[in-house]
């Protein structure tokens, strides 16, 4: 654990989840919980409840639950030890330094130093363009059509035509030039020393999500080569896993994020208000990027240059979307050349059309497919008829395999029947786009005592957070050990001795584990769907079922593990105990 339990726990505390969640949701109180639209998914009416007495969020829309960590961490996409800086710091709470281990801890520091000295540069560039030097940068910017406001925002900046400056700078604060070059901010010559990377360049600080300064691009103004340049990679630079304009495009909460290629498409997209917009950092899209894309949306808009090498990159974009489960439409920037200059011309609104109308990734890919043939040659229409029947081969699924069939030959003036013919003809001599054999849900299936079991002490710790006064009732019959899935076990054993101490606090529980996993998993299990039942005896006979369950599966796991488990033969004789006790006993719960 970074921090001590106890101190986790008192942050939270101080933490009110209905406050804390309210800076972020508009709630209402209904009952003893209060109730908004979730911020996790997309809805008009409200299905995300927080409970106060509880301490605990749970959305019965889409099922997410947890306590107010884990809310910072999915609504901020923060770590746990970030979150638990948050909330410290808005509790007023001093934390002190995390244990790390000699050598976590000299990569840290050097992480650190790097992370400073990237700022303290950002800030020298910034305060350069301010400067009567800085001048030409200004009206560069200005000519580019940024507003004072936009340049703050994106703490643009300068670098001046003297590269000895920033070094000097560097010096004043601190910095040894070992960690200067590193940070790829200087570089040594025999003639002049340690000058500086960037020379007479409007300079763009690239900043991670949490608008920590990573690198630069620089720009040269007006012609010259190369138009831009970047930051090499460093300890903290690392271009295959971020994202230009993620830091603001994170919480833009707009069910959709833009992908540009250029940083001044990101900014030109952000001043018109489109504040879900972001750019690779001067190299193609990549897988990782994507990975990263998909914790804030799943529904990628591609606003890519219009020319040649533009849509060659989308269409790249599009297969990287695909691999990485994500929805990808294109918006067309014709007649321009890319989404700054569509600003420019045509603005907002016309953008959001553009928005609406963005063309479905794969109807892109065959648009563009097709333009490299001529349709009035049967012989080259027939190629181009295959090469989409095997594209069509790519979807797995055989119902969306068939619903884009069916788009294409419409859209292509195929016959849908000719085309079908085509796909099979392709698919069963390549073998590829076979009839998908998975079961498409658990429905279909044998039901496995497994996952019933998992259930059944899902259903259980839950009744028991929502019932506290139950756990008396049923204390001579269950105990932590007869939840054999060890997560459950975990949160079961803390939460019978919460119990015991007459200390309720299950969203305590949560922040127990350090896993983000665990920390979900966990969060679940206070918020399994209950089943819906009216009268007292219906539910008697389920809780009734229940306890009978998961104790049945406890005798059947310990009486399975003789001989390999040392408290086995004891479970096992208690359950049997119990099990038998449990018959003859009515459990109330009244
Ligand atoms: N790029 C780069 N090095 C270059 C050229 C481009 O790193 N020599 C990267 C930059 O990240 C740039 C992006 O590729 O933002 C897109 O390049 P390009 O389309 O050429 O430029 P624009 O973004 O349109 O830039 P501008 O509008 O300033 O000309
Ligand atoms: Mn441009």
């Amino acid at each position: 654990m970074f921090y001590p339990e106890e101190l986790i726990e008192e942050i939270r505390m101080k933490n009110d989840i209905v406050d804390v969640v309210s800076g972020y949701v508009k709630l209402q109180k209904k009952g003893s919980s209060h109730w908004g639209c979730c911020p996790f998914h997309n809805e008009k009416t409200p299905s995300f409840s927080v409970s106060g007495p509880k301490q605990m969020y749970h959305c019965f829309g889409c099922g997410v639950s947890g306590n107010v960590y884990t809310f910072v961490m999915k609504y901020e996409n923060y770590t746990f030890p970030e979150a638990v800086k948050l909330l410290a710091g808005r509790a007023g709470v001093s934390l002190p330094e995390p244990e790390y281990s000699a050598e976590a801890r000299q990569r840290a520091d050097k992480r650190t130093r790097l992370l400073e000295v990237n700022k303290e540069a950002a800030k020298f560039f910034y305060y350069q363009l301010r400067t009567p030097h800085g001048e030409v940068g200004r009206s560069y910017l200005k000519k580019r059509e940024l507003s004072e406001e936009t340049m703050h925002r994106f703490g643009l900046g300068y670098a001046g035509k003297n590269g000895a400056q920033l070094v000097r700078y560097l010096r004043t604060k601190g910095f040894e030039d070992e960690l200067i070059k590193e940070a790829g901010l200087a570089n040594y010559s025999e003639r002049s020393g340690l000058v500086s990377q960037f020379w007479n360049r409007v300079m763009f600080p690239i900043q991670d999500i949490n608008h920590r300064v990573i690198g630069f691009g620089g720009r040269v103004m007006g012609n010259g080569e190369p138009k831009y340049l970047n930051s090499p990679e460093t300890l903290v630079f690392d271009k295959r896993r971020n994202l230009y304009g993620l830091n603001f495009a994170r919480t833009a909460r707009s069910g959709n994020v833009i992908l540009c290629e250029g940083y001044m498409d990101v900014i030109a997209m952000h001043q018109a208000g489109f504040t879900q917009a972001v750019a690779s950092l001067g190299t193609a899209f990549t897988q990782e990027q994507a990975n990263l894309l998909r914790r804030y949306t799943d529904n990628v808009l591609l606003a890519y240059d219009s020319d040649g090498a533009g849509i060659k990159a989308a269409l790249r974009a599009i297969g990287i979307l695909r691999e990485a489960n994500l929805t990808g439409k294109v918006i067309s920037m014709k007649p321009y050349k890319d989404p700054d200059e569509f600003m420019k011309n045509l603005g907002r609104e016309a953008f959001e059309e553009r928005i609406a109308q963005a063309e479905n990734s794969f109807f892109f890919e065959i648009r563009i497919l097709e333009e490299q043939y001529d349709l009035k040659d049967p012989e080259q229409k027939t190629r181009f008829h295959r090469e989409t029947a095997r594209r069509l081969c790519g979807f797995q699924e055989e119902v969306e395999r068939d619903n884009y069939l069916q788009a294409v030959a419409e859209k292509y003036f195929i016959g849908v029947e000719n085309l079908r013919k085509l796909v099979l003809n392709y698919a069963s001599s390549t073998g590829l786009a076979r009839p998908i054999e998975r079961p498409k849900t658990l429905v279909h299936q044998k039901s496995n005592p497994q996952e019933n079991a998992k259930r059944a002490q899902r259903l259980l710790l839950t009744w028991i957070t929502d019932m506290p006064n139950l756990y008396d009732k049923i204390k001579p019959y269950i105990s932590a050990e007869d939840f054999t899935e060890e997560l459950y076990r975990q949160v079961a054993e803390r939460l019978f001795s919460d119990l015991e101490k007459g200390n309720y606090n299950p969203a305590g529980i949560i922040s127990m584990f350090e896993d983000e996993e665990k920390q979900r998993e966990a969060a679940e299990l206070f918020h399994t769907s209950l089943p819906e039942l009216t009268t007292v005896q219906e539910k008697e006979k389920a809780f009734r079922d229940i306890l009978l369950a998961v104790k049945k599966n406890s005798y059947e796991y310990y009486t399975a593990n003789l001989g390999a488990d040392v408290n086995a033969l004891k479970q096992a004789v208690e359950g049997k105990k119990a099990l038998e006790g449990l018959a003859k006993t009515h459990i109330s719960l009244e």
